[in-house]
């Protein structure tokens, strides 16, 4: 039978589709605190997010970003660079893509992971803006853990596909080939499976 798919755009994400706040309308940003690209332009989903920063309270005062990916990324984007506005750098780093689809009205399950795509060229932004003022230990970067040394699959590679509609291990097979060889890996990345589900799908 076939899965049913919910297609239903809500209102606020097709006006923030349709009027996105916050583009940047140049390739010059020298005049921004902190800048982070994410995504690979060969897949046409590209995201880069620029912030200004009140150093002091240590608050993001302004949000640009600019992408060239689908309108899913476009309207989460465009909200989130709404939220951030006026949020502490750490405050920001902790949104995940579930505050942004909240915000949002709601996403179809199978557009979600392009939403995650300006989360994380946010989370790369403030990492920037903590690498140029000289704040190293401030930096958060998470390293991806090999759970398949067969496929060599990592955890993120897990968190992506389920982001992508994987929901049972047969579908995290289709998506990834983990464990498709000598199979010890399977507890371990079912139990991911069920992590990743429950972080970004549950209520
Ligand atoms: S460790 Fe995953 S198939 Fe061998």
């Amino acid at each position: 039978m076939l899965k049913q798919v919910n297609w239903v755009y809500s209102d606020t994400l097709k006006d923030h589709f349709m009027n996105p706040r916050n583009i940047l309308e140049t390739d010059d940003t020298s005049g921004f605190d902190g800048v982070g690209m994410e995504g690979n332009l060969a897949c046409g989903d590209q995201m880069m997010v620029a912030i200004t920063v009140n150093a002091e309270k240590e608050v993001i005062t302004d949000c640009k970003w600019k992408t060239y990916g689908c309108a899913s990324a476009i309207a989460s984007t465009s909200v989130l660079s709404e939220m951030v506005k006026g949020m502490t750098l750490e405050a920001a780093f902790d949104l995940s893509p579930k505050d942004v689809t909240a915000e949002l009205g709601g996403l179809p399950e199978n557009k979600i992971h392009c939403s995650v795509l300006g989360d994380k060229a946010l989370r790369a932004a403030i990492n920037n803006y903590f690498e140029r003022n000289n704040m190293p230990e401030r930096v958060r970067k998470e390293k991806a853990k090999i759970v398949c040394q067969c496929m060599n699959v990592t955890d993120h590679e897990i968190e992506d596909a389920v982001l992508e509609g994987a929901r049972s291990y047969a579908e995290l097979q289709e998506h990834t080939k983990i464990g498709t060889v000598c199979g010890q890996c399977r507890f371990e990345s079912e139990a991911l499976l069920e992590k990743y589900i429950h972080l970004h799908f549950t209520e």
